[in-house]
């Protein structure tokens, strides 16, 4: 798997941080922002070589759009998604939150496309409206796919703020190994989480798992039977001693003091976890899309 570009993904997040800025600081469902995002994402992904689709819908009043993108080829009944929301609260630019995960995932697509990949699976990318308001842009995505087309869907990866500024490494626990919490994710979940973990085992760095408590965009794609995981590096919750021993950072602090405000900016990402994360997003894509036999 390659290693994706820390300065190609910042570069994405400086973008996102200036079409905030263009359009009144932030780019929330129904504000000019949003499609400026879209339209940032989508006409990277058509240069790439990418099949793409602006999927519209009505939330609160408001036009809302998903940026669907499939990357030619793989066998089209075995299907891996990757997604990031692409939408801001309106309080500000949304960098940690979540254009931490839309731009570590565009990256990694780009990288697909720069290395011609030729996976097994079909991998299909999305950036995610309106998830801000109660994962509306996901749950139309999944609510409006015909039964055949969804279970063509194997799994769903999903990364909602991965660059917090003082982080933690959770990974979505598909098993409910720690026996609680949510339960476990739908069967396949837990082979997603283990090879989520086996990437930050190769770099030394330890993880823990992070309940489907239905606060992210998996949501959708769980109550419908796909199995689902990802990564997340902490919102507003407090980051303890144990934690802070575990990954440095400081304790008794959120993971992201920014969640939500308007310093939520280009400041307010830790460098090493938004590399991080990118990597084992794309280790997680190589692995899985490109296993013979597929899994
Ligand atoms: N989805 C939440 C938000 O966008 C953040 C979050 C992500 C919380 C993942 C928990 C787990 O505000
Ligand atoms: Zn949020
Ligand atoms: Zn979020
Ligand atoms: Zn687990």
């Amino acid at each position: 798997p390659p290693d994706i570009s820390l300065t190609n993904v910042k570069a994405h997040l400086t973008q996102l941080q200036s079409i905030a800025t263009a359009n009144g600081g932030n780019r929330a469902h129904g504000r000019p922002g949003y499609l400026a995002s879209a339209n940032y994402v989508k006409n990277l992904l058509d240069g790439a070589g990418f099949t793409t689709t602006l999927q519209s819908f009505s939330y609160n009043g408001a036009t809302g759009y998903n940026v669907i993108a499939d990357w030619p080829g793989g066998d089209p009944d075995d299907i891996l998604m990757v997604g990031a929301h692409l939408d801001s609260v309106t309080a500000g630019p949304g960098i940690n939150d979540n254009g931490s995960g839309s731009a570590a995932v565009l990256e990694t697509a780009l990288e697909v496309s720069r290395q011609s990949l030729a996976p097994s699976k079909h991998l299909r990318f999305a950036w995610w409206g309106a998830e801000e308001l109660g994962l509306r842009g996901s749950q139309y995505y999944v609510n409006n796919l015909p039964s055949t087309e969804r279970s063509k869907i194997k799994g769903y990866l999903n990364f909602d703020m991965v660059g917090s500024p003082n982080p933690g490494y959770f990974i979505y626990d598909g098993d409910n190994s720690d026996g609680v919490g949510s339960g476990p994710g739908p069967a396949g979940s837990a082979q997603l989480e283990a090879t989520l973990a086996a990437y930050f085992s190769s770099i030394g760095v330890p993880t823990r798992g992070t309940d489907f408590d239905g606060r992210s965009d998996y949501g959708p794609f769980i109550s419908a039977g796909i199995p689902a995981g990802g990564t997340f590096t902490g919102a507003e919750g407090i980051k303890s001693s144990a934690q802070a021993s575990l990954w440095g950072g400081t304790a008794g602090a959120a993971f992201d003091s920014c969640y939500h405000r308007s310093c939520d900016t280009t400041s307010n990402i830790n460098d090493t976890a938004l590399n991080r994360n990118a990597d084992a997003i794309a280790y997680a894509v190589w692995t899985i899309a490109t296993a013979t036999p597929p899994v």
